[in-house]
C-alpha cells in the first residue's frame, strides 16, 4: 500500500527554494533533495552500479555478510522504517533475515515517488512483510509511520547509503535527535556511514568516467526548466566534484562557464563566469565518529560492522 497525502513538494515551495538559493548573495545553492525527481532517481540507481561508486557495494557486502548478526539485535522488532529507501535493493538482505523470525511491517519513506514505486516493486515478493510506503520528507514520514505501531511493537529505523552525510555535521546531529524524539527507548537505528579515504578513490566516485554523476547533477537545472519554466542552458554549466578537507566532505557544484542571466517565470538570476551553484555535500567519517554522534544524540552505538575493501561502517544505535 502506498500512502500519499497530496504532493509533498508543491511547485510553489520548489520555486521559492530555487529563488532563495539562487538570489542570495555569496555562494549560490540548490537543495540536494531536489536532485531526486523521476530522472534523478533513475540516474542515482545507475550510479550505484558504476565501478567507481564503491559505496553501495560496500554496504551490500556488510549486509550480506552480517545480516544474521544484525538481525540478532533486532529480532524483537516488528516495524522497520527506512528513510530515503531509494530502490530498496539493499534492504532485501535485512528484511529477509528479520522475516525468518516474524512477520513485520516495512515503511519506506521517500521524497521521490519513482523511488518509492520501484522499492515497493523490488520487495513485493517478500513473504511475511507488509509494505506501507509514505511519499514524504524523512522526519514527517517517520512520525506518520510510527504513529501506526501496534502496542508493544518496537521500531527499527534504517538510514543507509551514508545519506546522513548530505547534512552538515551539526545539522546531522540535530537530525539524529529528530529521529530519537520520534521513537522510544530500546528502538534501534541502523546508520550507514562512508569513511574517510584517499582522494584517488573518493573523487572518481563523484566524477565518473561515463558522466552519470554529471548528468545527475545537471538534471537539477533541467528539472527547473521542466517544472518551473526556467531557461537554463545546460551546456553552460559543468559538473564539479571537489573535496573540502577542512569539512571532510565531497561537494558537488555546477560551475557557470560564462557570465549569463537565467530566468524562471518572473525571477532572473545572474551568474558570473566561474561562479558555482552548490548542489550536494557528502560528508565522510572517522571510524569512531558515529559512536560519538550516538552518545550526543540520545543513542548508544552498540555495534559496528566495517567493510575494509571500500571503507564503510554500518552502525547500530539503540535509543536510550
Ligand atoms: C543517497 S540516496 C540513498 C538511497 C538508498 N538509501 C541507498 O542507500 O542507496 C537518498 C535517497 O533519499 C531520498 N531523499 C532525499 N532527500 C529526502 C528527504 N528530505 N526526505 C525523504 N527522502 C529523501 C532520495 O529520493 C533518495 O532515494
Amino acid at each position: 500500500m502506498l500512502i500519499r497525502d497530496g504532493a509533498i513538494h508543491s511547485v510553489d515551495s520548489f520555486a521559492e527554494d530555487v529563488r532563495d538559493g539562487l538570489q542570495q548573495t555569496g555562494q549560490k545553492t540548490l537543495l540536494s533533495k531536489y536532485l531526486y525527481d523521476d530522472i534523478g532517481s533513475a540516474l542515482f540507481e545507475a550510479i550505484t552500479r558504476l565501478p567507481e561508486y564503491g559505496l553501495t557495494r560496500a554496504e551490500e557486502r556488510i549486509l550480506r555478510r552480517h545480516s544474521s548478526d544484525i538481525a540478532q539485535f533486532l529480532t524483537a522488532h516488528g516495524m522497520v522504517v527506512e528513510l530515503g529507501s531509494g530502490s530498496g535493493r539493499k534492504t532485501r538482505q535485512i528484511l529477509e533475515s528479520l522475516a525468518h523470525h516474524q512477520s513485520m511491517t516495512y515503511c519506506p519513506i521517500e521524497i521521490s515517488s519513482a523511488a518509492l514505486v520501484s522499492c515497493e516493486r523490488e520487495l513485493d515478493d517478500l513473504t511475511h512483510v507488509s509494505i506501507l510506503g509514505f511519499e514524504a520528507e524523512y522526519l514527517d514520514g517517520l512520525g506518520r509511520a510510527v504513529a501506526r505501531r501496534r502496542h508493544g511493537e518496537a521500531v527499527t529505523v534504517l538510514f543507509l547509503g551514508s545519506s546522513i552525510g548530505n547534512f552538515d555535521r551539526a545539522p546531522a546531529e540535530d537530525f539524529l535527535r529528530g529521529i530519537r524524539q520520534r521513537i522510544e527507548p530500546g528502538d534501534t537505528l541502523l546508520l550507514g556511514t562512508d569513511l574517510e579515504k584517499p582522494l584517488a578513490q573518493l573523487i572518481p566516485a563523484y566524477d565518473d568516467s561515463l558522466g552519470l554523476t554529471e548528468a545527475f547533477n545537471r538534471n537539477l537545472l533541467a528539472r527547473i526548466n521542466r517544472e518551473l519554466g526556467g531557461d537554463f542552458d545546460l551546456s553552460r554549466f559543468e559538473h564539479v566534484a571537489l573535496y573540502n578537507a577542512r569539512e571532510r566532505r565531497i561537494e558537488m557544484h555546477l560551475r557557470c562557464m560564462q557570465t549569463q542571466t537565467v530566468s524562471m517565470d518572473e525571477a532572473t538570476f545572474t551568474f558570473r563566469s566561474d561562479e558555482t551553484i552548490w548542489t550536494e555535500s557528502c560528508h565522510k567519517y572517522g571510524r569512531h565518529e558515529p559512536v560519538e554522534m550516538a552518545a550526543r544524540t540520545g543513542f548508544e552505538c552498540v555495534a559496528q560492522w566495517m567493510d575494509e575493501e571500500w571503507g564503510f561502517a554500518e552502525n547500530l544505535f539503540v535509543a536510550v
